[in-house]
C-alpha cells in the first residue's frame, strides 16, 4: 500500500467507527472483534528485574561533532528495559545531576508512593541521593519513564527511558522494532538552545529544530523483508504532536498507549507527548523500504527508514493476529458518575493563597518544579506559581471503586495530550473525530474537541492529572485528582 500525502490526511476521517456523539447512558462497550483473553498464569514464580539508573550529564556527540551535554538515566542513553506482565521491576535511582529529580513510570498503574511525583508522592531526589522504586507491572505495553520536575529541561536534555512490559502476544513477529520519537531543541552551532518559551509556553509548544527516533537523526533500521513487525512507537518529545504514517507497508493498529485493541487498518494517528501506538507491519520484498513520517508539518518530514532486509519471508494475506486483551476493568458506565473537565488559558493570574493539603507542606527548597508564568488551568484552576506556596488541593475527589465518565472539554485553540497518573482511560467517543473505543492514559484533545473516556478509580492516592505538553503543565495545565 503506498499512500500519497492527500490521501493519508483524506483517510484520516474514515477510522472505524465503533461509537457516536454523545454519550447514551449504557452505551454497549462491546468492540467489534473480542480479543483473546490472556492465558492463566503458568505457576511459576513472577519474575524479578533490578535495573540501576544514575541520572547524570553524559555529554555526547549526537547530530554533530558538538559535545551535547545530555542527561540521562544510562550510559546507553535511551535505556529499554524489559519486564515480563505480572513481573516485579526492582529499581536503584541516583541522582548525580547538579539538581534535583525523580522518575515517574507513565501509565503504569502502580502504588502512589511509586509514582515519582516530587512533593505528591515521594521527596525529590536530591544531587547525590538514592530512592528506590519497587513495584509490580500489572499491564503489558510500552511506558515511558521520565523525570517530574523541572522536565521541560530534564526531559529535554534527554532525561528518559522505554519500559517494555511483555506478554501480550498470541503470535511471535518476525521482529519487534521500538521508535522513540523526540525533538531537540539544538541550534545550529550545535548547543542547547531554550527549552521552552514564552511564546511557545502559551501556545502549541516549544518545537525542537532537529526530530530524531531513538536519539538518531532519521535513523535506517533493517527487518526481515517479508515478515511481519512489531512496530511500538512513543512520543517523548515535550510538546510536538507528531502525525504518523507510513509509506512503503500494510500496516494495522494493535495497541494505543501499550494497551491491545482489535487490529484495524493503519491509515495514520496522532501522537502527543507521551502517546504510544503499536501497529503490525507487513515487510515490503528484500531491497524495499518503508518510511515512517510525521503528517503534520507542511511537508511530510522523514522520521525513519526501515530496510527489507535478507531473502524474504513469503507469507501469505496480511491478516495480523490480536494480542491479548488488557487486564483493565472496563468501566460500567450504568453505574458511572459524570465529571466536565475544561482546559483553558488561564483568564487570570493563580491565585496567591491556595487551599492547605491534606496538611502536607510543599516548600521546595529552589522552587525547580513550578514556573514563574500561569498561561493556563483546568477547570479555571492553575497549578500555583509560587516557589514557596503549598500543594494545591485536589480539583476533583474520587470514590475509591466508583466508575466515571470525564468529558474532557478543550476550550482553547490549542491541542492538549491529557495525561492521567495510576489509571487508564478508556476513550469512548469525541464531537470532533471517530477514533474506535481504546485505553489510554493519554488523550489528545484536538482544539475545541470535546472527548469524554471512562474509568473505574481503583487505584488510592493523589494522583496527578495533567496536560502532557510540559510547557503547559508547568505554566498552570496540572492538577491533582484524589482518590479515596
Ligand atoms: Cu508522563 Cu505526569 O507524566
Ligand atoms: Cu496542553
Amino acid at each position: 500500500m503506498q499512500f500519497t500525502r492527500r490521501k493519508i490526511i483524506g483517510l484520516g476521517a474514515a477510522l472505524v467507527t465503533l461509537s457516536s456523539y454523545p454519550l447514551l447512558a449504557g452505551q454497549s462497550l462491546s468492540t467489534s472483534r473480542p480479543l483473546p483473553p490472556r492465558r492463566k498464569p503458568s505457576g511459576t514464580a513472577p519474575s524479578i528485574v533490578n535495573a540501576t539508573l544514575r541520572a547524570a550529564v553524559r555529554p555526547t556527540k549526537l547530530f554533530s561533532d558538538t559535545l551535547l551535554p545530555l542527561w540521562t538515566y544510562h550510559d546507553d542513553i535511551l535505556p529499554v528495559i524489559r519486564v515480563s506482565k505480572g513481573g516485579r521491576l526492582r529499581t536503584a535511582f541516583r541522582n548525580d545531576l547538579p539538581e534535583h529529580s525523580s522518575i515517574h513510570w507513565h501509565g503504569i498503574r502502580l502504588p502512589n508512593d511509586m509514582d515519582g511525583v516530587p512533593y505528591v508522592t515521594q521527596q525529590p531526589t536530591p544531587p547525590g541521593g538514592e530512592f528506590v522504586y519497587d513495584f509490580t507491572v500489572p499491564d503489558t505495553g510500552l511506558f515511558p519513564f521520565h523525570s517530574h520536575c523541572n522536565t521541560a529541561e530534564q526531559l529535554g536534555r534527554g532525561l528518559a527511558g522505554a519500559l517494555i512490559v511483555t506478554g501480550d502476544e498470541t503470535k511471535f513477529y518476525d521482529a519487534d522494532l521500538l521508535c522513540v520519537i523526540k525533538d531537540w531543541r539544538v541550534g545550529s552551532g550545535g548547543h542547547f538552545t531554550a527549552f521552552s518559551n514564552d511564546r511557545g509556553a502559551a501556545r502549541a509548544g516549544t518545537f525542537g529544530a532537529v526530530r530524531s527516533v531513538n536519539y538518531q537523526h532519521i535513523p535506517v533500521m533493517e527487518a526481515p523483508a517479508g515478515g511481519d513487525v512489531r512496530l511500538r512507537l512513543m512520543n517523548i518529545d515535550n510538546s510536538r504532536v507528531n502525525q504518523i504514517g507510513l509509506e512503503g507497508a500494510e500496516a494495522a493498529v494493535i495497541a494505543t498507549d501499550g494497551q491491545a485493541i482489535a487490529p484495524f487498518p493503519f491509515e495514520t494517528w496522532r501522537l502527543g507527548s507521551a502517546m504510544r501506538l503499536d501497529l503490525c507491519i507487513r515487510m515490503p520484498a528484500p531491497g524495499h523500504e518503508v518510511n515512517i513520517f510525521d503528517y503534520f508539518a507542511p511537508e511530510p518530514v522523514l522520521l525513519a527508514t526501515i530496510k527489507a532486509a535478507g531473502d524474504g519471508f513469503v507469507r501469505s494475506d496480511f491478516n495480523p493476529a490480536p494480542l491479548y486483551a488488557a487486564d483493565i476493568t472496563e468501566p460500567d458506565l450504568s453505574t458511572a458518575i459524570y465529571k466536565r473537565i475544561e482546559f483553558s488559558s488561564a483568564a487570570v493570574p493563580s491565585p496567591r493563597s491556595v487551599k492547605l493539603f491534606n496538611g502536607k507542606i510543599f516548600d521546595p527548597m529552589d522552587g525547580l518544579c513550578l514556573s514563574d508564568k500561569t498561561f493556563w488551568a483546568i477547570n479555571k484552576t492553575t497549578w500555583p506559581e509560587d516557589g514557596h506556596q503549598r500543594l494545591p488541593a485536589p480539583i476533583l475527589n474520587l470514590k475509591k471503586d466508583q466508575t466515571y465518565v470525564f468529558e474532557l472539554v478543550n476550550a482553547t485553540p490549542h491541542m492538549h495530550p491529557i495525561h492521567i497518573h495510576g489509571h487508564t482511560f478508556l476513550y469512548l467517543n469525541s464531537n470532533k473525530q471517530s477514533l474506535p473505543k481504546h485505553f489510554a492514559d493519554t488523550v489528545l484533545l484536538k482544539p475545541k474537541e470535546r472527548i469524554h473516556v471512562a474509568f473505574k478509580a481503583d487505584n488510592p492516592g493523589d494522583w496527578m492529572f495533567h496536560c502532557h505538553i510540559i510547557e503547559h503543565a508547568e505554566t498552570g495545565m496540572m492538577s491533582i485528582l484524589r482518590v479515596a
